[in-house]
């Protein structure tokens, strides 16, 4: 702080006086908010307010001597307002500094530092990727759509029409207050990846190579084995010639790639909707090799994902909007498999619930 000469008083009216102490009061806080340490706080009250030498005793002195009797009253209280005021500014304002002082002091960079925890992929985001990772060596892309998802995509144009029974399998969340749109238009928690099949196509004409990772919905009553959320890995490939052999061969080396090159599978009849024919994939038990035990109920076998030919009703949806999806010059396969029932089997997890608890110590077993 450097002296400073004393201001002169260029008049003794009301509002000079107001804005010559304002002038002071303003100075002195612009003062108090470098203070950051008590012996700061000590100088600035002695220059200030030091009752010798202070600046206010100074120009109280100063002005007072001067000034005609009937200002005198008027300029004593405000020398008394404002020897108040500094020292409520010097108040907080070292408040606030001693406190940085205070933990400046405590600071002891000597001390060894808190190692932040490495994060860890959960077991799903993990097996997801793998599978991704096995079909993107093959040529396919990745592509993702939404969770909110219409009637029309998740079920319509993937051929299960309005009322049919095959809507009755995937037991599905919906949106509420839909009603007064039309039923396609109508907004549900999509119960499957095959949606984004739909979404890709009309997006791009063939060829198409795609993998579609993502989680989705279904109104199931959780056990060990269900969970209301779950994850899905789906695929689809569309081009000149796709026959089912290129699906078989397709999944049976996806399944050595993930599962050990010992691995066998088979595949089944079954339905689906946007599917003909359609396609139950299994695999030979990886607990057993095939020879039968609990875990493939004295089978040899293990069912884990649904496959088959594109169905050409599904190409004639997709071509209102891309018109090279003709079934006549095109043809293709798509496949859907469960994440969640993967990674318990390849990571040995009995209980689905365990994936979605957030449990460290459950967790900390992947890092
Ligand atoms: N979307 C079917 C489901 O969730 C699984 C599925 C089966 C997907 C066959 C496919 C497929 O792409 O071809 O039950």
């Amino acid at each position: 702080m450097t002296h400073e000469s004393i201001p002169q008083l260029a008049a003794y009216d009301e509002a000079t006086l107001d804005a010559a102490f304002r002038e002071l009061l303003l100075s002195a806080q612009r003062e108090s908010g470098g203070i950051a340490t008590a012996e700061g706080k000590e100088q600035f009250r002695l220059y200030w307010l030091g009752r010798k030498q202070g600046r206010l005793k100074s120009i109280g002195e100063a002005w007072l001597k001067t000034a005609p009797a009937e200002a005198k009253k008027a300029i004593g209280q405000r020398f008394n307002q404002l020897k108040e005021q500094i020292e409520q500014t010097l108040e907080e304002n070292a408040a606030m500094g001693s406190g940085v002082a205070r933990a400046a002091d405590a600071l002891d960079i000597t001390l060894p530092g808190i190692r932040p925890g490495m994060g860890a992929e959960h077991p799903l985001i993990k097996t997801l990727h793998e599978v991704v990772s096995i079909f993107e060596r093959m040529g396919y892309s990745v592509g993702v759509g939404p969770e909110v998802e219409t009637d029309y995509y998740n079920f319509e144009s993937l051929n299960f029409p309005p009322n049919h029974p095959a809507r009755d399998t995937q037991d599905t969340l919906v949106v509420a207050g839909q009603e007064k749109k039309p039923l396609r238009e109508r907004l549900l928690l999509r119960t499957h990846t095959s949606p984004v099949q739909i979404r890709a196509m009309e997006q791009q004409p063939p060829p198409l190579r795609l993998v579609i990772p993502g989680k989705v919905h279904r109104n199931d009553a959780a056990d060990a084995t269900h969970s209301p959320i779950f994850h899905q890995v789906e695929g689809l490939c569309v081009d000149t010639n796709i026959t089912f052999s290129d699906l078989k061969g397709t999944l049976d080396h996806a399944m050595k790639e993930l599962f050990g090159s010992s691995v066998k599978t088979r595949f089944f009849p079954s339905f689906f909707p946007f599917t003909e024919p359609s396609a139950d994939v299994q695999i030979s038990c990886i607990f057993c090799a095939g020879k039968g035990c609990r875990k493939c109920k004295h089978s040899g076998w293990i069912e884990l994902l649904g496959c088959g030919m594109v169905d050409p009703a599904v190409f004639g949806f997709v071509r209102e909007k891309q018109p090279a999806y003709d079934p006549k010059k095109i043809s293709g396969f798509a496949f859907g498999m469960g994440i969640d029932r993967i990674a318990m089997m390849k990571y040995g997890i009995s209980d689905i619930s365990l994936l979605y608890s957030g449990d460290m110590r459950f967790l900390e077993q992947f890092a």
